[in-house]
């Protein structure tokens, strides 16, 4: 029905309503039961006024759909509830709007073409349930249970985090950002809203390319055992095949040698250190003798390790199993050999150790920047913005990002044993474009982290891409079920949507059959009369199962709409664009790099 007729018919009935109310007033006296006419006039009346309500806010609704506009939210008009945290606009997505999303699709129902180029897809999607539309709201008690939010680049994945955060930095929640690109406007919103709350001491910038900002971070900083700072170190590699798995697992060996030294004696492990003894194996064998056996001091290494040995034989120097390991690889191998097997480990870790990269990621404890720990993190509740820069160097960008989530894992496995009183501390932790940094082991986060009362909320644009990381598909189905929410954006992968639509799973649907069958008089009874005319019209309902959400509806989704399964129910929403920040931290800090 065009605007116009329903317009048109809407005024026919809001007028016939009163109408009729004022003419049984008028006719009362001479009409039976002519003292009800007060009841049916305010009855008729009540009626129009409901069915004209009803239709003004239908087509409000219908106006919306048709502009599709952007919801646009100042902050103060967001919707808070104690506890919760709104995540957009949403409805129940049940059967009857998937039976309703059939039914237009079959009958060829959809927005102008023009409208759907305009908001980037569909908006009939929102419209069929769009006046049972209510904010939604998550508990944040439910939020530990985590969050994925899927879609293709562009379609509010990070608006979507923006609008969370936003509400956690109010609460005076602890907030981690890890953001690989650099979302100005992300980086903006956070540290206006750190501004606006009070928060602005609490505020911390981790930020590869903007160092005279940034605080320093050492990612080794955190484990329970040693040989994690070597898988760590070895984890920022793809995984080996073939050849390279010999030439990887010296590579282990050595690192390890390393890494075991260094803890034994002491010494904070930092990444330039662990890429200077890396390179230099006997240097690091002389320094740590010479905390073992002073003498030792003035030698040369050939003399040092026989001299150690010797020891070790006369029982003076208790045998060590690191030394020996350290030992292994000075004197099993020619340096040139050695060397040629650490070969392709040394360029990698060089470009974390270089320049000023060296004094952001391996800080020691007398460095001018105070280095930011988790713990000053958790305990003091900061608001931290870890800007990784991969624009600027992905492979170092993503790198420090798998480093900083296994560090996290690793301060939260400690809290999680250590401290009873972490639980009145929620951490919240925000991974956009989580396909790079995540690894295998940060999996275990997910399922440990509840119990430590971390939200996590992970941000990609494909779960492919995770499977690319992960080599299986087993390992991305562990990601999709251990999250409580899921958010999927627009897609145009069609495995996405799929995947989604299995998620959603499939319904009992009522199928609507119907034909129409006309036999004009004339076959049957030439020009005589026309009494034997039929008109035949028959509806039959059958069921069957049909996905609750299809694939191609993620598919055509517009930008900012989103479905969601929210434990088990599947919500149709969509995010409110929050106002853009005035601040303009990010532009500033980048006119500072840039002076
Ligand atoms: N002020 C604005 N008005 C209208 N649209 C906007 C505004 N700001 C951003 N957008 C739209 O928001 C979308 C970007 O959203 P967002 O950055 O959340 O996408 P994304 O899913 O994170 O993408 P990516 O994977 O590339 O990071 C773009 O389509 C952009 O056109
Ligand atoms: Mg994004």
């Amino acid at each position: 029905m065009t605007s116009g007729t329903s317009r048109l018919l809407m005024l026919a009935l809001f007028l016939g309503l009163n109408g009729f109310g004022v003419m049984v007033a008028i006719q009362a006296p001479e009409l039976p039961y002519g003292g009800l006419a007060p009841w049916i006039l305010a009855g008729s009346m009540s009626l129009a006024l409901a069915a004209g309500t009803w239709w003004l806010r239908a087509h409000m609704v219908a106006r919306m759909l048709l502009t599709g506009a952007i919801l646009r939210l100042a902050p103060k008009h967001l919707p808070r509830r104690r506890d919760h945290t709104f995540l957009g606009y949403a409805f129940l997505w049940r059967r009857e709007h998937a039976e309703r999303l059939y039914y237009c699709v079959a009958r060829g129902i959809e927005p102008p073409e023009e409208q759907q180029v305009r908001f980037g897809g569909n908006t009939l999607l929102h419209g069929l349930g769009m006046l049972s539309e209510k904010p939604l709201f998550i508990s944040d008690a439910r939020r530990t249970h985590h969050t994925l939010v899927l879609g293709s680049p562009g379609e509010g994945k990070t608006r979507f985090i923006e609008l969370v955060i936003r509400q956690l930095i109010e609460k005076g929640d602890v907030v981690v950002i890890v953001d690989p690109k650099g979302d100005k406007r992300l980086i903006n919103t956070v540290k206006q809203v750190c501004e606006e709350t009070g928060r602005d001491q609490a505020f911390r910038i981790v930020a590869l390319p903007w160092p005279m900002a940034s605080c320093a971070y050492n990612p080794l900083a955190n484990f329970s055992v040693p040989s994690e700072i070597t898988d760590r170190i070895m984890g920022i590699f793809p995984p080996a095949t073939g050849e390279s798995e010999s030439f990887r697992g010296f590579q282990w060996g050595a690192t390890n040698a390393v890494v075991q030294i260094l803890y034994a004696c002491g010494i904070p492990l930092t990444i330039e250190r662990i890429l200077r003894y890396l390179r230099k194996p006997g240097q690091l064998f002389l320094e740590a003798m010479e905390r073992r056996a002073p003498e030792m001091a003035r030698l040369d290494l050939q003399s040092a390790v026989k001299r150690y040995q010797a020891m070790v034989e006369s029982g003076a120097l208790r045998k060590s199993k690191e030394f020996g390991d350290l030992l292994h690889y000075i004197t099993e191998y020619k340096p040139d050999h050695y060397h040629k097997m650490v070969a392709s480990l040394i360029p990698q870790l060089e470009r974390l150790a270089a320049g000023v990269k060296q004094d952001l990621l391996s800080p020691e404890s007398d460095s001018p920047r105070r280095p930011l720990t988790w713990e000053a993190i958790d305990r003091q509740k900061l608001v931290v913005y870890f800007y990784l820069g991969s624009l600027h160097g992905e492979e170092s960008a993503n790198a420090v990002g798998k480093m900083l989530l296994l560090d996290f894992e690793a301060y939260i496995a400690s809290r999680y044993s250590y401290d009873p009183d972490a639980r009145n501390r929620r951490i919240s932790l925000f991974v956009d474009e989580a396909h790079h940094l995540v690894s295998r082991t940060f999996l275990h986060i997910l399922a440990e982290a509840r119990g430590a009362d971390v939200a996590v909320t992970l941000s990609t644009q494909t779960t492919a891409q995770f499977e690319q990381v992960f080599g299986s598909r087993a390992a991305v189905d562990e990601i999709v079920t251990q999250n409580f929410l899921c958010v999927q954006f627009q897609s145009r992968n069609p495995r996405e949507c799929k995947d989604f639509s299995d998620l959603a799973g499939e319904r009992e649907m009522r199928v609507v059959g119907e034909s129409h069958r006309y036999e004009p008089a004339f076959f049957s009874s030439g020009f005589r009369n026309v009494e034997d005319f039929r008109a035949q019209y028959t509806q039959n309902i059958s069921y069957r199962e049909a996905p609750l959400v299809p694939a191609w509806a993620i598919a055509s989704l517009p930008t900012f709409h989103y479905f969601a399964r929210l434990g088990g129910r599947i919500m149709k929403a969509r995010v409110p664009l929050v106002d853009e920040p005035t601040c303009t931290y990010a532009a500033d800090l980048q006119r500072g790099a840039a002076a």
